[in-house]
C-alpha cells in the first residue's frame, strides 16, 4: 500500500487513507461496485477521457465557481450525495458532513439508510440539508418520513428510482455483508474489527454509537444493528413502483424534487413529465446495473431531451474539480459528489471534506482560467477538446 501522505491532497489520497482506517467490509462496502464493476470504471474513466481545451491571454483576474441552484447559492456547483450508513465509516459521519457543507457552502444531502436521522442532523445548524428517500412498500413511512422531512427544514427532496431490486456486489457477499447476515452482527466479525482497526473501533465503534438507521428506528422497532436495518430496507424495497407512484410523490411534496437514477433520454422525459424539478443522471455510483453507460457519457443525450425544462445534475464518477467543470461544460447544472467525501470524512473528519471540497474549488478555479473562462455560465463544450 506504500505509506501515506502527510497531508492528502486529492480523492485518491483519501481513498487510500480510508482504506487503510476502515474494517476491510465497511471499506469495500464503499468503494466496491456491482457485479464486474464494469460500470464502475466506466464512471471515472469517461470523465478521464474528456478532455479540456487550453486557452491563453484571456483577462482571468478572476474567476468564479459559484452558482446557484433552486435558490441556493453554491461555492461550487456541487451537492454532498446522500450515502447510506456514512456514520460507520466516521462517528456521525452525517453529522461532520452537514457542518463540513455548511463551511463550504454546498448542501448536504442525508440518506433514508443515514445512520444518523433528520432530526439529528437538523441540529447541526440553521442552514437546510437536502433528504434523499426511496419508495418503500409500505407507504405509511414514506409519508411519515416526507411530513418528518418538510419539519426541520428539509425543502429538497432527491428521490432515488434506480432500486426497483437490489444489485449484488460481490465484495459484499464475499464479506457476508449481504443477505442480512454482515461482518458486525457476529461476534467473530466485530471483535476481528475492532482489533484489526483501532482508531476505528474507537472513534466509530465505541464513540459512535448508536449504530442503527436514525430515520427507520420508529419502523423497525426490534431492530439494533444495521444489519437489522439492511434485512428490513430488503424486504421493503419496492419493485412495483412506476410512474403514477411517482405521480402520487409529486402530489405529497411542494418541495423542489429531483429524481436520481436517470440514465436515459426517455426516462429523462417522463420525469419532466410528472413534475420533477430536477433529475440526477446516475447509475448510482456502478452499484446497481452492471454494463450500462457512465452518467457521463449519457449526460449529453439527457440534457438535449430535458435541459429546457428541468435541472438536470449528474453523479457517478465525479473525483475532482476538472470533473465537476466537465459536467458543467456537458451541460449539467450541479454534480452530487459520493464517495470522496466519504472517503474524506473517514480519513480525516469534517475538516478532510473541507480540505477536499476545497481542493475541488481550487482546481476548478485553475481549470476554468487556462480554458479561457472566468464564469460557469460561460463553460459549455467550447472549453473542451472535442477533436
Ligand atoms: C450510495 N448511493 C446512494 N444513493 C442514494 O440515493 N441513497 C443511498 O442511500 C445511497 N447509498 C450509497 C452508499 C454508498 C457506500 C455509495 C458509494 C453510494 C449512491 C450515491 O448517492 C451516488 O449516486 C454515487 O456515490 C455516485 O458515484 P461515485 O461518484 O461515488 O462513484
Amino acid at each position: 500500500m506504500g505509506t501515506l501522505n502527510l497531508v492528502p491532497a486529492s480523492t485518491s489520497d483519501y481513498r487510500r487513507e480510508a482504506e487503510k482506517k476502515l474494517p476491510r467490509f465497511l471499506f469495500d462496502y464503499l468503494d466496491g461496485g456491482s457485479y464486474q464493476e464494469r460500470t464502475l470504471a466506466a464512471n471515472c474513466a469517461d470523465f478521464e477521457a474528456l478532455q479540456l481545451k487550453q486557452r491563453v491571454l484571456f483577462d482571468v483576474s478572476a474567476v468564479n465557481s459559484a452558482s446557484t441552484l433552486f435558490g441556493y447559492d453554491l461555492s461550487i456547483p456541487a451537492a454532498l450525495a446522500p450515502i447510506g450508513m456514512a456514520g460507520m465509516m466516521a462517528r456521525r459521519a452525517e453529522l461532520q458532513a452537514k457542518r463540513a457543507a455548511d463551511a463550504v457552502g454546498i448542501p448536504f444531502t442525508l440518506s433514508t439508510v443515514g445512520i444518523c436521522s433528520l432530526e439529528e442532523v437538523a441540529q447541526v445548524s440553521d442552514k437546510k440539508f437536502w433528504f434523499q428517500l426511496y419508495m418503500l412498500k409500505d407507504r405509511g413511512p414514506v409519508l411519515e418520513m416526507l411530513q418528518r422531512a418538510k419539519a426541520v427544514g428539509v425543502d429538497t427532496l432527491i428521490f432515488t428510482v434506480d432500486l426497483a431490486v437490489l444489485g449484488a456486489r460481490y465484495k459484499d457477499v464475499r464479506n457476508g455483508m449481504s443477505g442480512g447476515t454482515s461482518a458486525w452482527g457476529t461476534f467473530r466479525g466485530t471483535t476481528l474489527s475492532f482489533m484489526g482497526h483501532p482508531s476505528w473501533a474507537w472513534d466509530v465503534g465505541i464513540k459512535g454509537r448508536p449504530h442503527t438507521f436514525g430515520n427507520l428506528e420508529a419502523y423497525v422497532p426490534n431492530a439494533t444493528t444495521p444489519a437489522d436495518f439492511q434485512a428490513w430496507i430488503t424486504q421493503q424495497v419496492d419493485p412495483s413502483v412506476t410512474w403514477k407512484d411517482i405521480e402520487w410523490l409529486r402530489n405529497q411534496w411542494d418541495g423542489n424534487l429531483i429524481i436520481k437514477g436517470i440514465l436515459s433520454p426517455e426516462d429523462a422525459i417522463a420525469a419532466a413529465d410528472v413534475g420533477a424539478d430536477g433529475i440526477s443522471v446516475s447509475n448510482h455510483g456502478g452499484r446497481q446495473l452492471d454494463s450500462v453507460s457512465s452518467a457521463i457519457a449519457m449526460l449529453p443525450r439527457v440534457v438535449d431531451a430535458v435541459g429546457s425544462r428541468c435541472e438536470v445534475l449528474v453523479d457517478s464518477g465525479i473525483r475532482s474539480g476538472a470533473d465537476v467543470l466537465k459536467a458543467r461544460a456537458l451541460g449539467a447544472k450541479a454534480v452530487l459528489i459520493g464517495r470522496p467525501w466519504v472517503y474524506a470524512v473517514a480519513a480525516r473528519g469534517e475538516a478532510g471534506i473541507v480540505k477536499l471540497m476545497n481542493t475541488f474549488k481550487g482546481e476548478m478555479k485553475v481549470a476554468m482560467a487556462l480554458t479561457g473562462t472566468t464564469n460557469l455560465d460561460d463553460v459549455d463544450t467550447r472549453i473542451l477538446d472535442q477533436g
